[in-house]
């Protein structure tokens, strides 16, 4: 049975969703599914941007083959190389022997390593600019290196306006039928996944996505077809301020993301206090997360979304507890910058995660360490100036 949604007249919806997915790429948690966007132009040519991902593409055929109503697919826009979109390629091309692959350069020599397929004949080779009509539509070709793959492009539909994104403007969530932003309510069902997704998924590369923005910016944008999450048809500006801020690594709100390592509890005691004095203080939004039982994906976001980030660590082996050092790596690869940190660390013997962590913060872009609180085991009631102490340079450095 078909699942398709027309975005316009000649345009359809006809990605898929996977629930039974747990972890995207193998790593990141999706307890809300993801989808896999696709949508057929049918025009005087037919053509179809992307594919999908290879767990879905029983449902993918049947969605294709119920719009297709006996038509063939003259044209397969190729703008995105990882498997969760290309899957379906050397499929269709087998399927479809008259279809057209249209791709860039970088994009067939990847279509080479993925597939066994003959493609001579089989391709129309597009660069920045060119365009490709279908009859009524004109789809021109952007280019946009490094969201997220090196191959990718992005399509703009000349007649309804509309921006065919690629990776860019996903999210993680499969989708419920309202596959529009203005079916559901985004800020408040949506956003956090968005954030989790683009922080970790395409964080590392906030300067071609600036590139692509001016680019879009260029644009008249009335739609966004993304590959993942819903279509974007109005309230663009929301998600593009969004994308904006991430990409040039600016926090969106002032507040204060909590995150500890704690192997009995003191240390997370100790954030617990900092929390509450912290609001004594009048701070909103904070956050308390333990890095145990946190996926390092949600920390990533949550540091995207806060201004100062307070990181308590207790010392293991002489050293950082592993899911802080695991955090640390992962700031470090995705390109987090432009923050302020203030640490707390925890040793019965001798604290140590500390200066350990200066280090790596020190490795990074723009990170601002406010001066640190070392605890001995517990952090009790004589030290409770220390505390208001620390909370006050936090609060001032806001
Ligand atoms: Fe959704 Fe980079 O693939």
């Amino acid at each position: 049975m078909q699942g398709t949604r027309k975005v316009t007249d000649d345009i359809v919806w006809v990605g898929c969703n996977d629930r039974r997915l747990a972890l995207f790429e193998n790593l990141f948690p999706i307890p809300r599914g993801v989808s896999y966007n696709s949508y057929l132009i049918m025009d005087e040519k037919v053509a179809l941007m992307d594919t999908v991902d290879a767990s879905v593409t029983g449902q993918f055929m049947e969605n294709l083959e119920y719009v297709l109503a006996g038509r063939g697919i003259d044209y397969l826009v190729v703008q995105h190389m990882e498997p969760d979109h290309c899957a379906n390629i050397e499929e269709l091309m087998k399927r479809y022997p008259d279809m057209q692959v249209v791709a860039n350069t970088k994009t067939v020599q990847m279509i080479h390593q993925f597939f066994d397929v003959e493609s001579d004949g089989r391709v129309t080779l597009v660069k920045e600019g060119d365009t490709l009509s279908t009859g009524e539509h004109t789809l021109r070709f952007v280019m946009a290196p490094m969201v997220h793959w090196p191959e990718v492009m992005v399509t703009y539909d000349e007649k309804d306006k509309i921006l065919f994104s690629a990776d860019a403007f996903g999210t993680f969530g499969a989708l419920d039928g309202n596959i529009f932003n203005d079916e559901i309510d985004f800020e408040k069902d949506w956003l956090s996944e968005a954030r989790r997704y683009y922080s970790n998924i395409v964080g590392k590369y906030g300067v071609q996505v600036q590139s692509l923005l001016k680019k879009a910016a260029a644009l008249d944008v009335a739609m966004i077809c993304p590959l993942h999450g819903p279509v974007w048809r109005s309230s663009l500006g929301f998600f593009i301020d969004k994308y904006d801020k991430w990409s040039r690594y600016e926090p969106e709100e002032d507040s204060v993301v909590l995150i500890y390592g704690s192997i009995y509890g003191h240390t997370e005691a100790a954030v617990n206090s900092l929390a509450c004095r912290l609001a004594d203080a009048g701070v909103k939004g904070i956050k308390v997360y333990d890095a145990s039982s946190t996926h390092v994906s949600d920390l990533i976001a949550e540091i995207f979304r806060c201004s100062h980030v307070v990181l308590a660590c207790a010392t293991y082996n002489g050293g950082i507890y592993p899911p802080i050092e695991n955090l640390l790596s992962d700031m470090k690869a995705l390109s987090v910058q432009k923050r302020t940190v203030a640490l707390m660390d925890n040793g019965t013997w001798a604290p140590a995660a500390g200066r350990m962590i200066v280090k790596r913060l020190e490795e990074m872009k723009d990170i601002t360490v406010l001066e640190q609180l070392s605890i001995k085991s517990v952090l009790r009631e004589d030290r409770a100036e220390d505390l208001e102490t620390f909370a006050r340079k936090i609060v001032e450095a806001m």
